[in-house]
């Protein structure tokens, strides 16, 4: 059976973009492959965060796979900090990284352009995710599109590491859904939808409830000339409302076109709220239920467990490879 790996940052409640582009399509890969989901919480401290404010996203997070249908008899759940061999595997990653290759990745130029004091660590984010990946000797990584270039950045990782010592590590692939995989602003349709943007109305958080999640899909951007057609070239803001309700709903692009031909976009709105409102309700009842159990702790000592299992053996192998410790 095939293995596959997915991290997620405990940075603020997830939108519905990590939920059409990364959580739903975990749900379905679980059934098939050895599956182990992670809360990414050493990522998450690459740039300063309030640590009350930290726990609470952790479990939050941790509830939000689980009520997205995250099954822990199927799939491994756990957090970053619990399992140690990351950090462990981290270092020696970034022993193979080359500062150059690190300076070119888009996400560090964006988060580190025009600020000062910014930490090494958003620097040497990468060898940390290739780390968490290379760890359980993945086969298949499902992530959003802004992943692509971190995902490539691990394979050349991975070879190099497997050339220059022993043959190691599985080089992974990266698995990026064809719709979905980057849902936009609802205000600006040329941005990605991000928890971070300062306007609220930009993205749909995972725990809105009905009435904000309608008023929001309402005020989303569009265009002037009642046409709903996929063009996402001249139509930016409908293809993104399309998309939305496609992955919501199940309906294919075509049926969309047809089915709201000649009809404006107040219906379409409409509807596209509705189905959103339909797909996210359940996941939020289930969320508050689990944040207030034992059980959600119970699966996360589990899934650190099994996770610490699985990822001592890779990271001795690495260890020996390298010649670091003693012989035994
Ligand atoms: P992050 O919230 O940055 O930790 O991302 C978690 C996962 O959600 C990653 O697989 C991202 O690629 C994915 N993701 C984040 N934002 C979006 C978006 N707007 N559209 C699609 N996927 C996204
Ligand atoms: N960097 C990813 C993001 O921001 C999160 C992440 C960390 C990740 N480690 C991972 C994703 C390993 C996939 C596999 O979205």
């Amino acid at each position: 059976m095939s293995t596959v790996f997915s991290g997620i940052q405990p940075s603020g409640t997830l939108t519905l973009g990590n939920y059409l582009g990364a959580l739903q399509h975990f749900v379905g890969m679980q059934e098939e492959h050895d599956s182990f989901f992670c809360i990414v919480d050493q990522h998450a401290i690459t740039v300063p965060q309030d640590k009350t404010e930290l726990r609470k996203n952790i479990r939050s997070l941790a509830a939000l796979y689980l009520a997205s249908g995250i099954d822990p008899e199927k799939s491994t759940l756990f957090i970053q900090s619990e399992v140690p061999a990351h950090a462990q595997l981290a270092w020696i990653m970034q022993c193979v990284s080359y500062i150059g290759e690190l300076e070119r990745m888009t996400q560090f130029k964006d988060k580190s352009a025009g600020k000062s004091g910014v930490s090494s660590a958003l620097l040497t984010y990468p060898p940390l995710m290739a780390a968490d990946i290379l760890l359980y000797q993945t086969d298949i990584v499902p992530v959003g599109e802004d992943q692509k270039q971190h995902l490539e950045l691990t394979r050349n990782l991975a070879e190099r590491f497997n050339q220059q010592y022993n043959d190691i590590f599985t080089v992974p692939e990266v698995q990026i859904p064809k719709v979905g995989a980057r849902i936009m602003s609802l205000q600006d349709p040329d941005q990605k939808m991000s928890k971070s943007d300062e306007n609220q109305k930009a993205y749909i958080s995972m725990l809105d409830d009905d009435k904000t999640i309608t008023k929001k899909i309402k005020s989303a951007v569009t265009d002037s000339d009642q046409e709903i057609r996929f063009d996402r070239d001249n139509k930016p803001g409908v293809a993104n409302l399309m998309s939305i309700l496609s992955l919501a709903s199940g309906k294919d692009m075509a049926e969309i076109e047809k089915e709201y031909s000649g009809s404006g976009y107040g219906t379409f709105k409409e509807d596209t709220a509705a189905a959103v409102v339909e797909l996210l309700r359940p996941i939020r009842e289930r969320h508050h239920e689990l944040m207030e159990s034992e059980e959600l702790d119970r699966i996360l000592d589990e899934g650190a467990d099994r996770a610490q299992r699985a990822s001592f053996k890779t990271l001795k192998k690495a260890e020996r490879a390298l010649g670091l410790g003693r012989k035994r």
